[in-house]
């Protein structure tokens, strides 16, 4: 069959990759792509947002099924069109990706079916909101309730800054109409952890779980980018908390969705922090995670067509998600700046040398080819990827390969893996 992938990122890279594994699979096509998708699928300048040229391109290319990575399509009904026309399509529809693009509907959701997350409040007036935060308190954290591309969610240590955030998002409007409505909730403390699970509205097959690493620095520190590595599977989730977080989130939400008429098929994504209390949901995202994606496909066994197909024709209970063993860990080379502004067009060297290294693969996100020569461009360039029979390998393999990789300026986090490595008492 021909697919097409829509999304130029490291999750993008990282499905054409696995696609290409099945037998099922003759081509893929990627709209837009990057260099190293380019080396595996034909790449169309089409925009991951522009629904009717995609529609357009999959009639006449006679594309047999269609991925979508990014959220804002699927937020915009990038599932609804092509079901109109009758072109097969993996991911939830407009409703359903309100999970995500609605951080309202979703924290009311939860409330409505007793899913376990913050306590909240949701506000559509600047004045309402600020007399809240004033009076509730710091720490406490201030959302957009809209997309916001992963920068909506400000954590606000003191009454001061959350004055600040809510003013930023309800009166300077940062992130539009994105910030017509904000949530206000309850500061959680814990381990993060992302737990990704295909369902097709009823059946759930879980990935398994893996861990971003969101701020720009070693140890958690400077600004949240959209994410500087990341692994999996979780130490941190044991089989059982593992089995409560399917069993008391995850399937509740599923059957929550379908009781509202809003029945979700594709990959739904938790967001989750580990409290002592418990898992709780901290959002949901309605896609695959980037750059978990690239730590999670790595290690998954089973055919990816296959179990796609499965969620469309809703049959998801015949399939089987399955993944090895091993250990997986993903570093993200960044450019100079990012999550800043930073400059394009930088040679990148030694990607092949690192892909030279067993078990390592690297998946691109901001590159391009110029001149015959690879180069930056974007704020996330590539996710050097390692598997290994355990952590401490697969680490090392990762690090290893990003030491023979260089472009101008380049940064990224030494410290991917190291709390996998510190809960197993190794660092
Ligand atoms: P979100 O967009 O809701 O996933 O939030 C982005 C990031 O903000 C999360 O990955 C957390 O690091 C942090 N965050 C969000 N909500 C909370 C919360 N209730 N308590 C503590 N940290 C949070
Ligand atoms: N890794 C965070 C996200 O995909 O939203």
């Amino acid at each position: 069959m021909k697919v097409l992938v829509v999304g130029s990122g490291g999750r993008e890279h990282a499905l054409v990759w696995k696609l290409k594994q099945s037998p099922h699979v003759k081509e893929v096509h990627c709209a837009s792509g990057n260099a190293g998708i380019a080396k595996l699928a034909k790449c169309v300048d089409i925009d991951a947002e522009d629904i009717p040229s995609l529609v357009s391109y999959a009639e006449a290319e006679k594309i047999d099924l269609t991925i979508v990575g990014p959220e804002a399509p699927l937020a915009a009904g990038i599932v609804d069109e092509f079901e109109r026309r009758g072109l097969r399509i993996f991911g939830p529809n407009k409703l359903a990706a309100e999970i995500e693009s609605s951080k309202a509907f979703c924290k009311q959701l939860l409330r409505k079916y007793g899913i376990p997350t913050a306590q909240f409040e949701i506000f559509d007036d600047a004045s309402e909101a600020l007399k809240y935060v004033r009076s509730h308190g710091a720490p406490v954290v201030v959302k957009a309730s809209g997309l916001a591309a992963g920068k909506g969610s400000i954590v606000c240590r003191s009454v001061e800054e959350a004055v600040d955030a809510v003013e930023r998002i309800m009166i300077r409007r940062e992130f539009g109409s994105s910030g017509d409505l904000i949530v206000v909730e309850e500061y959680l403390d814990g381990e993060e952890a992302s737990v990704m699970v295909f369902t097709d509205g009823e059946a759930v097959k879980p990935m398994l779980p893996s861990q971003d690493h969101k701020p720009v620095f070693d140890d958690d520190t400077g600004p949240n980018t959209g994410g500087m590595g990341a692994y999996c599977p979780v130490p941190a989730i044991d089989e059982a908390l593992f089995e409560r977080i399917i069993e008391t989130i995850i399937k509740p939400t599923v059957a929550a969705m379908a009781g509202e008429g809003r029945p979700y098929k594709g990959v739904l994504y938790a967001g989750l922090m580990l409290t002592v209390e418990g898992p709780k949901v901290l959002e949901y995202n309605c896609r695959f995670g980037d750059p978990e994606t690239q730590a999670v496909l790595p290690l998954m066994d089973s055919d990816l067509v296959e179990i796609i197909n499965a969620v469309i024709d809703g049959r998801l209970n015949e399939a089987e998600v399955c993944s090895s063993r091993r250990c997986c860990v993903c570093v993200v080379m960044a450019s100079g700046g990012y999550p800043g502004k930073y400059e394009k067009g930088k040679v990148i060297t030694g990607v092949e040398d690192a892909e030279a290294l067993d078990d390592v693969i690297v998946f691109h996100a901001g590159t391009a080819v110029k001149e015959g020569q690879l180069v930056t461009n974007g704020g996330r360039v590539l996710g050097v990827t390692a598997l290994g029979d355990d952590f401490l390998s697969a680490t090392k393999r990762a690090y290893d390969a990003v030491s023979r990789i260089w472009f101008d300026g380049m940064h990224y986090r030494r410290d991917i893996g190291r709390r996998a490595l510190r809960r197993l008492g190794l660092a």
